[in-house]
């Protein structure tokens, strides 16, 4: 009896069937939902410490509508129900923020609306019945839409991020970044061709397409690539930071995801994208070398003329976006670089003691000297800049474009490996947190008081999609997907040609 408990425990926690992995995810996203639930909803985020709900995203309770996809994939009736009985109750031009940001209710609230509509319509319309349901999704989502495109009045079209939203104001000063800009057209173009309103996706585009003839053009030094920020009214750049980090990223990754949405209507933004990575792999891509003479690839940063040879999480997805990208375009080099840069964050991984990769690091050996770090450079081939984890996706993100692609079997063992050590280490006992350090088991060195809306919408998605049988929603290996996800890792069901 007892050997055979013990045998049980060895399968599910430490190896364990792809279906027994599935069921140990839907477990934590069931547990973060509960929690959420119960001290926080309908606010945004669950404070899982002090059992109270965070305001930071409209107070429209962002937490659901991220979650809702998450629990459609998952078959998690009970929840889609849940949430579906909520969703007609959100008015979304009251609002008591005075600034509402048009990114993050972006990607999180239409991305979310938008996905379930297309899942509930399509693949999962056996989890709901009443189709009212499922239509006040996209009415929910236009209502969003009309309360939020006051973003769009400034001289240029590109949108101002920040919204009053109960005053149909803007709020702030006329500059926005490259990622805020640059990354609406997946949501806004969906919105339109479902509603027949093409105004949404004129917007949205008119604002991305800003951003292909930069001026003054030297601020652009490679094909493709721009700074961060920008004056919106002018349409001048105002930075000289180049990277696919925060602020950036999301530009780069929805060009080749709005070309595969509709490869006929953005056909230019694939060619900006082709650029961007040629330009990526020539300028900004690097190897460092372990002690045990592996090489491992990394992407660093550009800033007014030099190269930094540092590396934050949130870059980490592009391992993944690489590879969509050349399963899509049929380019192998862009598929072997994807798979090099995501085994680049899996070495950053299990270097750690819980299993879970730092939030940046870089492969300088001068600096990780002066940091008294060259025993771990000697070692590792790089060192942390920054050891905390804010619940992340994007590594997980790329495990599952690999594994999704490859077919190869290692990417599923490294996602449980990480999976296994988020779940014991962030859980707090009601809910899951952000920590500060990677490198201590206890609590990961403390908590940080948040349980982000991502942990539902990406994290376990992504965990449980990789371990997942196949389905419509499921990115393809050959490069023809029904749906794409967005940068909230919301499937939307692409248009075609
Ligand atoms: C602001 O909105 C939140 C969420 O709807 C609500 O709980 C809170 O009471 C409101 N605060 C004020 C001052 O109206
Ligand atoms: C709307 O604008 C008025 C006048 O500027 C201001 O007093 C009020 O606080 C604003 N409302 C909100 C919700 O910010
Ligand atoms: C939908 O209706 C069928 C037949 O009445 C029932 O078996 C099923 O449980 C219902 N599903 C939901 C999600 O309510
Ligand atoms: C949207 O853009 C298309 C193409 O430029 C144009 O034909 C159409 O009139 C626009 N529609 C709206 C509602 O802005
Ligand atoms: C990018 O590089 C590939 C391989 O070198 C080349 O075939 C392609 O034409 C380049 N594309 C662009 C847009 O520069
Ligand atoms: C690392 O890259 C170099 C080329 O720079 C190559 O010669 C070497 O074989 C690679 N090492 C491994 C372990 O792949
Ligand atoms: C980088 O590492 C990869 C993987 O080992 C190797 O194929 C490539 O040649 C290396 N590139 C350089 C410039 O060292
Ligand atoms: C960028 O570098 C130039 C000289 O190379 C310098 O004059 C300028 O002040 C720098 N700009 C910033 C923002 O650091
Ligand atoms: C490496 O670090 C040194 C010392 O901090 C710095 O001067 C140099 O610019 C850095 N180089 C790169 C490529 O990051
Ligand atoms: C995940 O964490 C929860 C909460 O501590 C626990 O009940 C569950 O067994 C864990 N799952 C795995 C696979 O370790
Ligand atoms: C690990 O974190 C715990 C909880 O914050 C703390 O008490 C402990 O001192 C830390 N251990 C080390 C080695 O830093
Ligand atoms: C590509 O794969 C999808 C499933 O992921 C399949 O439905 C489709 O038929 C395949 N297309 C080709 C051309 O093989």
């Amino acid at each position: 009896m007892r050997s055979e408990t013990c045998w049980a425990l060895l399968i599910v926690g430490v190896a364990g069937s792809a279906a027994d992995r599935a069921a140990a995810v839907k477990q934590a996203f069931q547990l973060s939902w509960d929690a959420y639930y119960e001290h926080a909803f309908p606010h945004d985020q669950l404070k899982p410490i002090s059992q109270s709900g965070d305001d930071s995203y409209g107070g429209w309770g962002a937490t659901a509508l991220d979650g809702l996809d998450t629990a459609i994939v998952m078959g998690n009736q009970v929840v889609v129900n849940q949430i579906l009985d909520y969703v007609p109750t959100i008015d979304f031009s009251s609002c008591n923020q005075s600034s509402v940001s048009m990114f993050e209710t972006t990607i999180r609230y239409l991305g979310g609306l938008l996905s379930a509509y297309d899942l509930l319509n399509g693949p999962a319309a056996n989890l709901v019945n009443e189709t009212s349901k499922v239509t006040n999704l996209l009415t929910q989502a236009a209502s969003l839409a009309d309360n939020l495109k006051v973003a769009f009045t400034s001289e240029t079209g590109m949108p101002y991020n920040g919204i009053d939203i109960q005053n149909q104001t803007i709020v702030g000063e006329p500059t926005n970044g490259l990622a805020a800009i640059g990354s609406l057209v997946l949501e806004w173009t969906r919105l339109a061709d479902l509603t027949g309103n093409a105004e949404y996706g004129n917007l949205s585009q008119k604002a991305a397409e800003y951003l292909f003839n930069p001026q003054p053009s030297w601020v652009s030094p490679w094909p493709g690539m721009v700074p961060d920020n920008l004056n919106i009214s002018t349409g001048e750049f105002i930075s000289d930071s180049i990277s696919w980090d925060g602020g950036s990223d999301s530009y780069y990754e929805y060009l080749i995801k709005s070309y595969i949405y509709s490869p006929s209507r953005f056909s230019s933004y694939r060619d900006q994208w082709e650029e961007a990575v040629n330009s990526t792999i020539q300028n900004l891509m690097q190897n460092t070398t372990t002690g045990s003479g592996q090489n491992l690839t990394y992407v660093g940063t550009w800033n007014n003329g030099t190269f930094s040879a540092t590396m934050g999480h949130l870059v980490s997805f592009i391992g993944g976006n690489f590879l969509l990208g050349g399963s899509v375009l049929q380019r192998q080099d862009l598929i072997d670089y994807g798979l090099a840069l995501t085994e680049g964050w899996y070495a950053a991984y299990n270097s750690s003691a819980t299993k879970i990769g730092p939030g940046a690091l870089s492969w300088n050996a001068t600096a990780a000297g002066d940091n008294g770090q060259t025993d771990t450079y000697d070692e590792l081939g790089f060192y942390y800049t920054a050891s905390s984890y804010m619940l992340r996706p994007e590594t997980l993100e790329s495990y599952y474009y690999a594994y999704r692609i490859t077919g190869d079997e290692k990417y599923r063992d490294w996602s449980w490996e990480a999976f296994v050590g988020i779940n014991s280490t962030c859980w707090t006992g009601s809910g899951y947190a952000e920590i500060n350090n990677v490198d201590n088991t206890t609590q990961g060195g403390g908590f940080n008081d948040l349980q982000d809306s991502f942990l539902l919408a990406e994290v376990w998605k992504y965990a449980y999609l990789i371990q997942a049988d196949d389905a419509e929603w499921q990115v393809s290996s050959n490069g023809t997907n029904s749906f794409v996800f967005n940068t909230e890792a919301h499937p939307i069901r692409v248009s075609g040609n």
